[in-house]
Formats: C-alpha cells, structure tokens, sequence
C-alpha cells in the first residue's frame, strides 16, 4: 500500500514505480507472454501474461493506491472491466443502476448479461428513499456513475451506499468520470470502483482501458480469478501508456476543471444554451451533494441550445472542438448522446431518462481556455436559425 496519503504524490510514486532491478524510475514495458520456469512447480513469480505481468501489476497496484482499495485489476477496456465485476453476478440476480449510465453500460446488461437470467432496473439513485423502495429481493448490486453520463446527474454515494448495504448488495461505482483525483467512491462505502481508463486516468486519447479496484481480499480473490478465466486484460505496452498517463493527472485534471469552469459560465451567460447540466455550477442541482463528496465539479459539461438553432450546423461549425466519442483527454471533445454514446439506449428509455435529441456532451480539454470558447462561440452563431 503506498506510504502517499497525498493523491498528487501517489499518482507519481504509488505502486510499484521503479524497477528494483535496474533503478529505472520507469517500469520496463515487460513485452513477454510467458516465463522460463526453473523447474517444475518452480516460478519466478510469473507463469503466463493473462495470469500475471509486471508491468500490468505494477499500474494494479497504482490504482490500487490511488482509489485506497484491497487490490486493482487492468483489463482491456472499461467494458471488460465492467464484465469482469458483473461476472460476479449469478442467473436470477438483478442489478440495479443510475437512471443515466453510459450506453454500453445499458447495452452490455440489456444485451448480454440478459441472457444469463441475470437482469436490471433502471433505479432512482438521486433519492435514496425512492432508491431503497426499489430494491427487491433479488436484488445483489447496484452500479452507480456520479455525475452519470450524459446529464451529470449527482448521487450521494454514501447514503446509497449504507441503504444498500442494509439490503446485502454490492455497490459499485463507476468513476471514469471523477478520477481518484477528484473522488474516492470507496472512502465513500463503495465496495467496488470502475474506471473507462480511456478517459481521464489515461488522458491522451491514445489507449483503451479498464480498471478495477476491489476493497476486501474476498473480492480480490474472486476478480482475479474471473479476471485470468475470462481474460480480458490489458497488455504491457498499453499499462505502460497508462502509468505514463496517470502520472500527470493532477495537473492536467486542475486545468481540465479550470477551463470547465469558464466554459460554464460563458454557457450560463449565452441566449442560445437553454439548459446547462454541470454540478461544477452552484445552480446546479447536484452541486451540494457534489462538493460533499468530490473536490469539484470536474469537467464534463452536458447542454441543450433553444430550438432556433441547429445542432447539425453547430457540430459542423467547430473547428478546434472535434465531434468524437469519448471524453477526458487532452484536447476538446463533443458529441451527440442520443446517437453516439447512449445509442444504444431505445428512445423511449431516453426520453423518459431525459436524454433529448438536442443533447450535447463536451469534454473541456486543456487547451487556452479563450480558444475553446470562441470556437463554441462561433459555431453557436452559425448555427442560429434566421
Ligand atoms: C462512464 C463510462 N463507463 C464506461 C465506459 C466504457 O469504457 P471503454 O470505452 O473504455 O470500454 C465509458 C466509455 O465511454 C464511460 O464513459
């Protein structure tokens, strides 16, 4: 366990971070599948890289660090993360989660997990009573996003954490979001933390990854060996990226905040922005139950334009801020929920979620604040209805 109680430093020094062998301040990407055995029975720690690999093991144990859990676990995606955790999951189970969560998410339970008799609810998570009124015997999990994806909707993990846990079930929360920079879901009663450590935690917008991050030896026991049997994990050179990536979290998430910040104001100023959905903003809904547990608002920002502008025009109007999936890197990303990310939720369950065409999700990168904004600025005019 790291000795940094402060998350700048153990973003840096947390886990394993210098190679014993040689000193190296990196770990070595340990690009190998398997490993020479002395004997039989005889290992040098290491059998198989679906098994056990040090440069995977080492960002394992950095996660592990950061999120202050029992153990972490690096898959291929934030989607085979999820699967990995859902596995825990038996025929007959049901699962409850956030009223918006990330489409694939929806789908993977929806869709997959659907199969296996193990099914969902869509559950009122912002109000613990109403939330408790839902919990029915079978009952085993619930997966919490705070804010959720895509209308940044707040729930206040530990209140649902202790009415959950009153009832027995698994609380797992998805903090792709937030990062253990800005929360700690299992300081918060969280048993489980999940990370689509695509986003924030590898922040460049160059890996695709998953973490997880248990807080009992039991589920420890339990991930990995789902995690080795199913084996959907992420490969050295990919940990490697995301060590490297992790590293700079602090400083790239303080200005990623700061300029989300600006991009909020200036959208609560606007004529044409008819609803802001951020919890960074004190008018915000969530912003109270937001700062209690989390250091802000982060920096997603989800809004709606009236109707005499053209949502079409707008997103082919940006010239700096790029129309892609995805969030949390480096540089300004929107998109367009209801056909991209939360796609694969059928329009009744959006509209009925909130999720509306005129939707749109902007990931505020780090780039000159100024910049970002009047290239918004400037395609918001163009796409004005004369
Ligand atoms: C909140 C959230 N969870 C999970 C995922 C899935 O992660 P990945 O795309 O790395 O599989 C995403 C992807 O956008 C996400 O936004």
């Amino acid at each position: 366990m790291s000795n940094y109680k402060n998350t700048e430093t153990a973003l840096i020094h947390g886990g394993i971070s210098i190679d014993e062998r040689t000193g190296a301040v990196n770990v070595p990407i340990y690009q190998t599948s398997t490993y020479k055995q002395d004997g039989l029975g005889k290992m040098r720690g290491y059998e198989y890289s679906r098994t056990g690999n040090p440069t995977r093991e080492a960002l394992e144990a950095l996660i592990r660090d950061l999120e202050g859990g029992y153990a972490g676990f690096a898959f291929g995606s934030g989607m085979a993360a999820l699967t990995a955790v859902l596995s825990l999951l038996h025929s007959g189970d049901r699962i409850l989660i956030s009223s918006n969560v990330y489409g694939g998410t929806f789908r993977l339970l929806s869709k997959v997990f659907d199969h296996f008799g193990f099914t969902y609810t869509i559950a009122d998570t912002e109000h613990p009573d109403v939330y408790e009124s839902q919990i029915t015997a079978d009952v085993k999990a619930v997966i919490i996003e705070s804010p959720a994806n895509p209308l940044m909707t707040v729930t206040n993990i530990k209140a649902v954490a202790e009415v959950s846990h009153r009832h027995g079930l698994l609380v797992i929360v998805d903090n792709t979001f937030m990062t253990p920079y800005l929360q700690k879901p299992l300081e918060l009663g969280a048993d489980i933390v999940v990370h689509s450590a695509t986003k924030y935690l590898g922040g460049h917008s160059d890996v695709v990854s998953g973490l997880a991050v248990v807080n009992s030896k039991e589920l420890a026991e339990k991930i990995a060996f789902i995690q080795n049997s199913t084996g959907g994990v992420l490969g050295p050179f990919d940990s490697f990226l995301l060590i490297r990536g992790i590293k700079t979290l602090a400083v790239r998430m303080d200005r990623h905040v700061e300029n989300a910040k600006a991009v909020a104001n200036f959208f609560s100023k606007h004529k044409a922005v008819k609803n802001i959905y951020y919890p960074g903003l004190k008018s915000d809904k969530g912003y109270e139950t937001n700062q209690k547990q989390a250091k802000n608002g982060g920096a997603m920002i989800s809004f709606e334009l009236h109707e005499n502008y053209d949502i079409n025009t707008f997103f082919e109007s940006l010239e700096l801020v790029s129309l892609a999936e995805s969030l949390g890197g480096v540089e300004s990303l929107v998109c367009h929920p209801a056909t991209m990310t939360h796609a694969s939720i059928p329009a009744d369950i959006r509209k009925k979620v909130g999720i509306t065409d005129g939707l749109i999700r902007l990931s505020v990168g780090i780039e000159n604040v100024e910049d970002i904004i009047a290239d918004i600025e400037q395609a918001i005019a163009k796409s004005e209805r004369k």
